[in-house]
């Protein structure tokens, strides 16, 4: 995506000092290069996008447009997929907390819930004691190890005599099916992609070699990094894997093992990548709203908060330009600076150690701000920003949120 100037101006001008940049061509981009690479060993994988991590309307509907399916963990992004018109056989259900009502809606219209405890699983099957149509399409969250050095508080320990009646309680009844196998892991790293993928072979074989035509689906889950540009990489102490090498750490081993039990069926491996899609696909703009020299450190002030950009306090710097203010010609250089945000919160910095030089006006973009974002901003101090797709000319662009207003905040309180 090319900034200029003029162009943010502009849309600064109608929508506020800061604001999101969506990046279309940039999500479409991921996720094919991610299907292509997972297929390249597994034809039958499709990704069903995590809602959760970035649920902007415009990349559901682009999810959609190619193909993919929806991964949703609540009653919210459940409704959202449906409201877009994704098909019900395409949304997986996921979380350790579903509202029963939505549930329900989900399983009568066809899709799929991955059922993450025993009481989860009991409730279902109580309304499915009154059901009459089709059985409803049932997962398991598979929990086990997989030597990251985290025991995951989500799902069914597959060493476990829960997981046997959960099986079994689903085969019993008439009106359930155990349509496939999931597991999610948040760990990034390859080790941990090459681990889940192993202990779901593992479970498979154990349990059902001999049924494995009733698995419509086995599900990986997320936790991908995406693509970084070099200075964003080595942030991080890890080796940052590219999209090929996740499909050789899980798509490669499954084919494989497919071929090993032989049989034609060939469950559709899911993958359920949020950041590894969105993160480069989303700009943040601010600008500068003051420059101050504060005990020997320069403190840049911006319109915008870390809020905006990731909540993470271990945040890395994240790629920014800048775009002066032409109008300004007095100009302070700078080393070492740190960009604050709009809260009254001390260690709210979007960036440490910037060197150049800034003024008031100036716009800077972040980029990498995709993931973890807009869904998880809080409305302290300032409500939610607009967020606009350019179109591409470098001049026209499509409002896809407009900026939040006083109103928006709190009309759902009582005022006496
Ligand atoms: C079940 C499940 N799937 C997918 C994801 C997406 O993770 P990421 O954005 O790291 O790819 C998450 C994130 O928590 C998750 O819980």
């Amino acid at each position: 995506m090319k900034l200029t100037r003029s162009f943010l101006d502009h849309v600064a001008t109608k929508h506020g000092p800061s604001f999101y940049l969506l990046d279309a061509p940039r999500f479409q981009d991921n996720f094919m290069r991610l299907t292509g690479a997972f297929r390249a060993h597994y034809p039958e994988t499709t990704i069903a996008y995590s809602y959760k991590t970035n649920y902007v309307p415009r990349y559901c509907e682009l999810v959609s447009q190619l193909g993919g399916y929806a991964e949703v963990v609540s009653s919210m992004e459940m409704m959202l997929a449906l409201k877009l018109g994704v098909p019900a056989s395409k949304v997986f259900f996921n979380g350790p907390y579903k509202e029963h009502e939505h549930v329900l809606a989900l399983l009568q219209a066809g899709g799929t819930v991955n059922i993450d405890s025993w009481e989860e699983l009991q409730r279902i099957a109580r309304s499915a004691d009154q059901h009459d149509g089709e059985p409803f399409k049932l997962g398991l969250r598979c929990n086990f190890e997989v030597h990251d050095g985290v025991l995951s508080r989500f799902g069914f320990d597959t060493d476990s005599q829960p997981f046997l009646d959960a099986v079994a309680l689903i085969d019993g009844h008439p009106k359930l099916k155990l349509a496939g196998l999931h597991c999610h892991f948040a760990t990034r790293s390859l080790d941990c992609w090459k681990n889940r993928t192993q202990g779901m072979i593992a479970v498979i074989d154990r349990y059902f070699r001999h049924r494995l035509a009733d698995l419509t689906h086995v599900s990986l889950g997320g936790g991908m990094y995406g693509h970084m540009p070099e200075d964003l990489k080595v942030q991080f102490p890890v080796t940052i894997p590219e999209f090929d090498d996740y499909a050789a750490a899980a798509a490669l081993p499954f084919a494989r093992y497919l071929d090993e039990v032989g049989g034609k069926h060939r469950p559709t491996l899911i993958i359920e990548p949020g950041t590894a899609l969105v993160a480069d696909a989303m700009k943040y703009v601010c600008q500068v709203n003051s420059i101050k020299h504060v005990r020997g450190r320069t403190v840049v002030s911006l319109t915008g908060s870390s809020y905006n950009i990731n909540p993470n306090p271990n945040r890395k710097n994240v790629p920014i330009e800048c775009f002066p203010d032409p109008a300004v010609a007095d100009r302070t250089e700078m080393s070492g600076a740190y960009f604050g945000g709009y809260t009254c919160i001390e260690g709210d910095y979007l960036y440490k150690e910037f060197s150049g030089s800034l003024a008031v006006g100036d716009f800077i973009a972040f980029d990498d701000v995709g993931s973890y974002s807009v869904v998880m901003k809080p409305p302290f101090i300032l409500p939610n920003v607009a967020i606009v797709e350019p179109l591409g000319d470098g001049e026209r662009y499509k409002l896809v949120k407009r900026r939040e207003t006083f109103e928006d905040i709190f009309h759902t309180y009582t005022f006496e």
